[in-house]
C-alpha cells in the first residue's frame, strides 16, 4: 500500500476524496458496559487495519453522564493483554481512576462505581497500563465523555448529539506498507478525525459546537477555520468558560479538549475547513518543522512529514440546510468562573521537566519530572486532603510538553509570569509548556483520599509518559476517618463538615439509602450515595437516618 499523499495547498484540496466521518454511538444512564475488544478497520479502502476498540472494532462509544448520577460501570478485558481505563478529567476517588495500578487481566470485568460532580463539559476515557498506554490508545481504545449539567442546560447552546453538537476525535498515526499501526512512531503522518482519514461533516447553517479532543500520541495542532475566519470557544478541558471567546486560533496538545461554536447560519452550500495552521509554530513543538529548540536537534522518524510545520486541513465541514429549532445567535455570557485566590495556597510544589541526557541528542531519548523516571513503587507527594496547592511547572527541555493531572481540575495562575490568555482562565487539567517556561496552576485536593492508591501526574505525549515522564501522589485524610470513627460498622465523616460528607462502612455492612432530616425533623434530601453534599443548606445540625443491610442508624452531623 502506498502511503496517502496528503494535498495542502488551497488550490487543490477539494480534489481529495473525502469520507464522511464516524459518529460514535453514545451511551447513557447509570448502568454503562465497556468491552475492549481486538477488531479491525478499514482506515484506506480495500485494506484491513487491525485495531483494537470498545463496543466495536475502533474507538468507544460517546458516554452521556448527568452531574449527579451515580453510575455503575462494568469495564470487560478481552484484547488478551491487560490494560486499565481511566476517565480523564473526572474528579472520582483514585481506587476509581483507573491509572495503571487498577489494572484489569485479559478477560476479567473491572467494576467501578462513582457519583458525577464535575461541571458540563467533554472529557475523554483511555487506558493507562504503564508502558502500554500509547499502544492501547494508538490502536484504537478511546472514546469522549459528555457530563451535562443544569447550569449549562439554561444556556442557549446546541446540545443535539450527531446534529448541532458533534464529537471531534483528531488524531494522527503511523501506517505501515501493510496498512498497519505503527507504535511507537514520529512518523504519524495520517490525520483523522474519529478514525475517519479525509473526513467530511454535514453541519446545518446554524451555530453548531464541536468538542475537539486532541487525542493524538504526540502531535500538537494549531486549531482554525480556513480564511481565519472566526470561532467562538466556549469551554476548556474542565467545563465552560465565563463568555465565548472570539478566536481564529486554538493551540490544543495532546490529551486538550475544547468546545467551539461555529456560526454557521448564513453559510448555506459552503464548504468549510477546520485546519491545522501549524506552518505558525515555532520550533520546539512537536507539529513544528523542527521539534527541537534547534534545528540540529532531530528526532529519528520525524521529518519528513508533511504535517511538519505545514498547514493542512482536519476535516471539511458542508454547510447544509438548518434543523428544526436551530440556535442562531452566540450567547453574550455562560457561567459564573470562580477562580481559587492564589492567597488560599497551602503550599507550593515545584516540578521541573528534564531530557534524561541534555544536548543535541536529547529528543531520542527519555524526559524525567524532577529527576527521576516514574516508579510504580515510589510515591513522589503526599498530599493531605483538602489542602490547596500552587503547582509551579517548569520545562527546561528543549521540546514542549503537556502536563496533565488526574484527581483535580485546576486554575491557570500565570504563564511565566504573565497573566494565561483567555482561553486558559477556565477550570483546566492538561497545560501545554513550550521550552524554558514555567506555568503556576492553583488547585484543591478535596473529596477524596485514599493511602492505598496512587493517582498520577504525567506528560501527555504518550511515548513520554510510557518512558517515565510520569509521577504519582496519594491523597491522605489526616483528621479523617479510622477505626475510632466507625460504630455498629459505619463511620460518618468528616464531622464537622464543610459541606461533603462522606459514609464508609466495614464488617460487610452495606448502605443503601440516606435520609438527612434538619433539627425541626423535617425531611431535607435522600440519596443512595456514600458522598452526600450539604454545602447548599445552611450551617446547622442535620439528622442523617442511614439505612445499611444491618440495620437503620442514626447520626447527628455539624455543617459549618
Ligand atoms: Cu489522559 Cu493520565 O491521562
Ligand atoms: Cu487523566
Ligand atoms: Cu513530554
Amino acid at each position: 500500500m502506498k502511503k496517502r499523499a496528503l494535498i495542502f495547498t488551497f488550490v487543490t484540496y477539494l480534489t481529495v476524496a473525502q469520507n464522511p466521518i464516524l459518529i460514535p454511538p453514545t451511551l447513557s444512564g447509570t448502568n454503562i458496559s465497556l468491552t475492549f475488544q481486538n477488531g479491525t478497520h478499514e482506515f484506506f479502502s480495500g485494506v484491513t487495519t487491525n485495531t483494537m476498540g470498545v463496543n466495536g472494532n475502533i474507538l468507544g462509544p460517546t458516554l452521556i453522564l448527568n452531574q449527579g448520577d451515580f453510575v455503575n460501570f462494568s469495564v470487560t478485558n478481552n484484547i488478551a493483554e491487560t490494560s486499565t481505563l481511566h476517565w480523564h478529567g473526572l474528579h472520582v476517588s483514585a481506587e476509581n481512576d483507573g491509572g495503571p495500578h487498577t489494572t484489569i487481566l485479559p478477560g476479567e470485568t473491572w467494576t467501578p462505581s462513582f457519583t458525577i460532580m464535575d461541571k458540563a463539559g467533554t472529557f475523554w476515557y483511555h487506558p493507562h497500563l504503564h508502558h502500554y498506554t500509547n499502544a492501547h490508545v494508538s490502536k484504537g481504545i478511546a472514546g469522549m465523555i459528555i457530563v451535562k449539567d443544569p447550569e449549562e442546560a439554561a444556556l442557549d447552546l446546541p446540545r443535539t448529539y450527531g446534529e448541532d453538537d458533534f464529537p471531534i476525535v483528531i488524531q494522527t498515526k503511523d501506517f505501515d506498507a501493510n496498512g498497519q499501526i505503527v507504535v511507537p512512531s514520529n512518523n504519524d503522518d495520517s490525520i483523522m478525525v474519529n478514525a475517519t482519514l479525509d473526513a467530511q461533516l454535514d453541519i446545518p447553517a446554524q451555530v453548531v459546537r464541536l468538542r475537539l479532543l486532541n487525542g493524538s500520541s504526540m502531535r500538537t495542532f494549531n486549531i482554525g477555520l480556513n480564511n481565519n475566519q472566526t470561532f467562538y470557544q466556549i469551554a476548556s478541558d474542565g467545563g465552560l468558560l465565563s463568555a465565548p471567546l472570539a478566536s481564529t486560533r486554538l493551540r490544543m496538545a495532546p490529551g486538550e479538549r475544547a468546545e467551539i461554536l461555529i456560526d454557521a447560519t448564513s453559510l448555506q452550500g459552503q464548504t468549510l475547513f477546520l485546519m491545522s495552521y501549524a506552518s505558525e509554530f515555532q520550533n520546539g513543538i512537536y507539529g513544528a518543522t523542527y521539534p527541537g529548540m534547534g534545528q540540529g536537534m532531530v528526532l529519528d522518524g520525524y521529518n519528513p512529514n508533511p504535517l511538519n510545520g505545514n498547514d493542512f486541513n482536519i476535516l471539511q465541514l458542508d454547510v447544509v440546510a438548518p434543523t428544526a429549532n436551530p440556535v442562531t445567535s452566540i450567547p453574550n455570557a455562560l457561567v459564573t468562573v470562580t477562580p481559587i485566590p492564589e492567597a488560599n495556597a497551602d503550599i507550593t510544589r515545584d516540578l521541573v521537566m528534564t531530557p534524561v541526557q541534555g544536548g543535541q541528542n536529547q529528543l531520542n531519548g527519555d524526559f524525567v519530572i524532577n529527576g527521576t523516571p516514574f516508579d510504580l513503587n515510589v510515591i513522589n507527594y503526599e498530599i493531605p486532603l483538602d489542602n490547596t496547592e500552587i503547582w509551579s511547572i517548569t520545562n527546561q527541555s528543549a521540546i514542549g510538553h503537556p502536563f496533565h493531572i488526574h484527581d483535580v481540575q485546576f486554575y491557570v495562575l500565570d504563564r511565566n509570569g504573565n497573566t494565561p490568555p483567555l482561553n486558559e482562565q477556565g477550570l483546566k487539567d492538561v497545560i501545554y509548556l513550550l521550552p524554558q517556561e514555567t506555568v503556576r496552576f492553583i488547585t484543591k485536593f478535596e473529596d477524596f483520599a485514599n493511602p492505598d492508591v496512587p493517582y498520577m501526574y504525567h506528560c501527555h505525549m504518550l511515548y513520554h509518559e510510557d518512558r517515565g515522564m510520569m509521577g504519582q501522589f496519594i491523597v491522605v485524610d489526616e483528621l479523617g476517618v479510622d477505626d475510632a470513627d466507625f460504630k455498629e460498622g459505619i463511620a460518618v465523616y468528616p464531622n464537622p463538615t464543610n459541606g461533603i460528607v462522606q459514609i464508609a462502612t466495614k464488617e460487610n455492612n452495606t448502605l443503601s439509602k440516606v435520609i438527612v432530616y434538619n433539627i425541626l425533623g423535617s425531611k431535607v434530601t435522600e440519596t443512595t450515595n456514600n458522598i452526600i453534599d450539604l454545602s447548599n443548606l445552611n450551617s446547622g445540625v442535620y439528622l442523617l437516618k442511614l439505612v445499611t443491610s444491618k440495620g437503620i442508624t442514626t447520626r447527628k452531623v455539624v455543617l459549618n
